[in-house]
């Protein structure tokens, strides 16, 4: 008994170690971080050669995908969701359980609080179109690797080219140096306004970190007020 106290105890302290190194990772980048063979593509993403000119249609088009080894381990295709003609385009990293259970994003903790957030700024779901770098879930929420970005990625691009979004928000590290194909901290990105494709892209924290560590709600808040400005500035109609 005693011994599995102990155990769960010197478990738990993994985990909070493991969850402190990857926050610390996550804001201030630094060479210990090497995710096993993921984010550096140096190669412009394949535009996927398709004519069709329809979110759904595109759905449905990809949505068997096995063109990588996530296919198989997948319970659902998590395309992304909210409005086809959305101005204003979230990009998380890939699906967590719950996500990969449903079907849709951002549905766990993490998406609780990008609702609450999109509300304090007067958004919605309906607002907004949201999606992650890759559709399917990666075994125990690892990082994404570089094949897995590589087969996945120009099915975000398309999905852009077909929403037509005036600025894209880039939810966490991982999200930004996987778009930008650079390999630097979320503090450095933060703040500027970088060109992806053509398209607007800010960066600012995974709202995952933003319960890991509230110490970073009140920069985000100020991200997210920009953000909103941002929008509000470019809005269509
Ligand atoms: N984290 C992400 O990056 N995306 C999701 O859809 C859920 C959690």
């Amino acid at each position: 008994m005693l011994q599995n106290v102990m155990l769960t105890t010197v478990s738990d302290k993994h985990d909070q170690i493991k969850t402190f190194i990857k926050e610390e990772l996550e804001i201030f980048g630094g060479p210990l971080y090497q995710p096993e063979d993921s984010q550096h593509i140096e190669s412009e993403p394949q535009p996927v050669n398709s004519e069709i000119n329809d979110l759904s249609v595109f759905n449905d088009a990809i949505k068997n995908c096995m063109s990588c080894p996530l296919g198989a381990s997948r319970n659902s295709f998590v395309f992304g969701a909210g409005n086809p003609n959305a101005d204003l385009m979230f990009v998380g990293e890939a699906p967590g359980e719950r996500e990969d259970m449903e079907g849709v994003p951002f549905v766990g903790r993490a998406g609780k609080l990008l609702d609450d957030i999109l509300k304090a700024i007067d958004l919605s779901r309906d607002d907004v179109f949201i999606a992650n770098v890759l559709k399917c879930r990666p075994p125990n929420n690892r990082d994404p690797k570089k094949d897995e970005i590589e087969a996945c990625e120009p099915y975000l691009i398309k999905q852009i080219e077909l929403i037509k979004p005036k600025l894209l928000v880039a939810l966490g590290r991982i999200s930004a140096m996987t778009l930008l194909r650079k390999k630097d901290s979320l503090t450095a990105m933060r703040g500027q306004v970088f060109n992806y494709h053509g398209t607007d892209l800010v960066v600012t924290y995974h709202p995952a970190a933003l319960l890991r560590n509230p110490n970073w709600k009140r920069p985000a808040w100020e991200d997210f007020q920009k953000i909103r400005d941002m929008y509000r500035g470019n809005k269509r109609g």
